[in-house]
């Protein structure tokens, strides 16, 4: 185990103290939320911000072999709330390369919010290239594929209370 449940319960907690004191207690925040790994994080953060918010999902899935290269993003936009003017928040669940942030941020800005901010559960630390300019981050980790609080491997493990790490065992199964 990497990260266990208490330690992921105070510093979302700290993260929400944070967050919450940066917006405007009058108008509040719209979240973009990327599914499905931050789930769990976006659950347990929100009820740690006391403001009016409205909450926006959107999916980002790579396109993996056929005519397209893997990794190429597409977004799914079309379900989020109006984002023009107003206060945004990005949630992820994780940085790693970047591509899935640099997208999201771009898409978000693309609808002319007031301002735009971006939190991350976890940071893999220097993988970023060109970097991603995120506001709030949970933790760094180094370069280990992790699963459980909303991080699947496989669709799988999503629901483990901890951050763990994915053993090489599991990841060939
Ligand atoms: P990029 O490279 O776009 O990656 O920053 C972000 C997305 O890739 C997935 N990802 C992981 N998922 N454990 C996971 O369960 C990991 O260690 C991991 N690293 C990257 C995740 O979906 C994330 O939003």
């Amino acid at each position: 185990m990497i990260i266990p449940e208490a330690q992921l319960r105070q510093r979302v907690s700290a993260l929400g103290r944070e967050i919450a004191a940066s917006a405007s207690p009058q108008t509040g925040l719209t979240l973009v939320a990327i599914l499905a790994g931050s789930i769990v994080f976006l659950a347990d953060l929100v009820r740690q911000l006391p403001l009016p918010m409205r909450i926006g999902l959107m999916w980002v899935s790579s396109y993996r072999g056929g005519a397209t290269d893997a990794g190429e993003l597409r977004a799914e936009t079309a379900r989020l709330p109006d984002l023009r003017n107003r206060d945004v928040l990005i949630v992820d669940d994780i940085l790693d390369t970047g591509g899935t942030l640099r997208r999201v941020q771009q898409e978000v800005r693309e609808r002319q919010p007031r301002s735009v901010q971006t939190v991350v559960l976890l940071r893999k630390l220097g993988k970023a290239n060109p970097p991603v300019k995120v506001d709030y981050v949970g933790f760094d980790i180094d370069d280990v594929f992790v699963v459980g609080y909303g991080l699947d491997h496989d669709g799988l493990y999503r629901n483990l209370p901890h951050i763990a790490l994915l053993s090489e065992e599991a990841k060939s199964a």
